[in-house]
């Protein structure tokens, strides 16, 4: 079983951008403990800031892989083109968001993502990508 998590815009710094919001962990730390925790599954992570190359990525894998994890950060608050990319390929997406972006501006509610994937996971600081990791495993079941 193969899992890719991509992450977007601006999640390169985590555990420095925003503590209070995003928390004081980087993602290649938490990845590390996800990886011991899933030791079973191929777990793989991308992260761009550039919208284009995120979409080549899910064109790359999105015909194979068995899951997509995907934190767009502010893409998702405005690409067409990110939505359609996921749109395109075979492979279950689900939206994840390390903030609650519904208790935050109210832009950050509004999802171009949204529809083209299977759910969303919002709210729950870096265990948000754990969930959506269990999330795709119960539905392969
Ligand atoms: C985010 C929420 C987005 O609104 C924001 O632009 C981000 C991070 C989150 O994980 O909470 O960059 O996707």
């Amino acid at each position: 079983m193969n899992f890719l998590i991509i992450n977007g815009p601006n999640l390169n710094l985590l555990g420095v951008r925003e503590k209070s919001i995003y928390g004081e962990v980087s993602f290649e730390t938490y990845f590390e403990e996800l990886k011991k925790i899933y030791g079973k599954i191929q777990l793989e992570y991308y992260q761009s800031n550039i919208e284009g190359e995120l979409i080549d990525e899910i064109h790359r894998i999105g015909f194979d892989y068995d899951g997509i994890i995907l934190n767009a950060g502010a893409y998702t608050h405005t690409s067409v083109a990110l939505g359609d990319a996921i749109a395109a390929v075979n492979t279950p997406v689900i939206e994840v968001h390390i903030s609650n972006v519904h208790k935050r501006e109210p832009f950050r509610s509004k999802t171009m993502i949204g529809k083209d994937c299977i759910g969303t996971i919002a709210g729950f600081g870096l265990d948000s990508y754990r969930l959506a990791i269990e999330a795709l495993l119960s539905r392969l079941d």
